[in-house]
């Protein structure tokens, strides 16, 4: 991999030692310049027929692209503005009911607690935490659904690999915020049912965007509760009008053809490295961080082999904002002692230095 050709197309590069992709990834300046020309033409040419045709074609290609991040079929991934939409589709969807109980860990991200919270207040479930090293053991015979990260945005931890054998008895929503794009995913291995993901991460792609993958068994066991019209697979048969069959069903209306463009575009810069190397390089990397700040007396939460590294920290707002001052970008997490530095292909050992300098 030519990790600085890839590492030149990220602009904040040039000024920031920028860890904060758990966030937003870092936009290519090919992404934006690719999201302009579509909205010049946009401009110029109007958007009738012409702009809904490519529309059209561009979403089937993001579509492709995101299913080939997740290793999934294209007609099983929805596209969404982001993972909470996807999370809070599956919860909206799943004809959920008074009494059912739904399996959590004890530190979610407000994504998916907002969403499980609702449901309790509207549909009277029942919501239990527990940490997410226990879920799988967790699982009674009233869990109707277990919700969890793939990889903790707190710890960088991942959800138990035993959440596989829970089958089909127990549905599981992955919520892959953290895991798609930047450590290797494949939900038939993953064995859970729904995973949603996010486009503005680790795809480096526009606030806005985002997948949802259901499994084919489950398809048709999610209703379509708020379907617009491009849910429905002939708008013009008007009351009488279905949603698709596939993963169309649950995508939403809200992705103009200029995002589409840019999500596309930064999703490429990535995959023409390929995906092993990507993640192999940001993994390696985070791991090499998390060494670096253990061996500086500093005490990291315990982690896995993913991109955030988080360590403890006294007031850890106040050195988020010192060290934003010194060019480095990295986040505190509310409610805990950490502050979390993501780390990704496009970074190089330049930025670790940076950070941990600056400490
Ligand atoms: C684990 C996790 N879930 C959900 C979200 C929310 O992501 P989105 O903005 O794509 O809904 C985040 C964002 O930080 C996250 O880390």
């Amino acid at each position: 991999m030519n990790a600085a050709a890839l590492r030149a197309q990220y602009p904040v590069l040039d000024s920031v030692a920028y860890l904060n992709a758990g966030t937003c990834g870092p936009l290519p300046a090919a992404a934006v310049r690719a999201g302009g020309v579509a909205g010049r033409a946009a401009s110029d040419h109007g958007r009738g027929n012409a702009y809904f045709e490519e529309l059209m074609w561009v979403r089937e290609r993001l579509r492709a692209a995101y299913a080939g991040v997740i290793g999934a079929q294209p007609e099983e991934v929805s596209l969404t503005t982001s993972t909470s939409d996807g999370m809070a589709r599956v919860l909206s969807s799943l004809s959920l009911q008074r009494g059912d109980e739904v399996l959590t860990a004890d530190d979610e991200h407000p994504g998916l607690y907002g969403p499980l919270a609702a449901a309790r207040a509207h549909l009277g479930i029942d919501v239990r935490a527990v940490a997410l090293a226990d879920i799988a053991d967790a699982v009674t015979p009233r869990t109707r659904l277990v919700a969890c990260s793939h990889v903790s945005w707190i710890s960088g931890a991942f959800a138990p690999d035993a959440l596989a054998s829970l089958g089909e008895q127990v549905p599981v929503l992955l919520d892959g915020a953290q895991a798609a794009g930047a450590v290797p995913v494949d939900v038939g291995e993953l064995g859970c049912a729904f995973y949603a993901a996010a486009g503005q991460k680790w795809l480096c792609g526009p606030v806005g965007t985002g997948l949802l993958w259901v499994a084919p068994s489950w398809r048709e066991r999610l209703a379509v509760t708020t379907p617009t019209w491009v849910n429905l697979s002939a708008p013009g048969d008007g009351l009488e009008a279905e949603p698709w069959p596939d993963a169309r069903a649950l995508d939403t209306p809200a992705l103009s053809y200029e995002v589409m463009v840019a999500a596309m575009t930064a999703h490429d810069v990535l995959d023409v490295v390929g995906w092993s190397a990507v993640h192999e390089r940001a993994t390696g990397l985070a791991a090499t961080l998390a060494e670096r700040l253990d061996s500086t007396g500093r005490t990291v939460a315990p982690r896995g082999n993913s991109t955030l590294v988080a360590w403890e920290q006294p007031n850890p707002d106040a050195a988020v904002a010192r060290l934003a001052r010194e060019g480095v970008s990295v986040r505190s997490l509310p409610g805990t002692p950490y502050v979390r530095a993501s780390v990704g292909a496009w970074n190089d050992k330049s930025d670790l230095e940076q950070l941990l300098a600056a400490l």
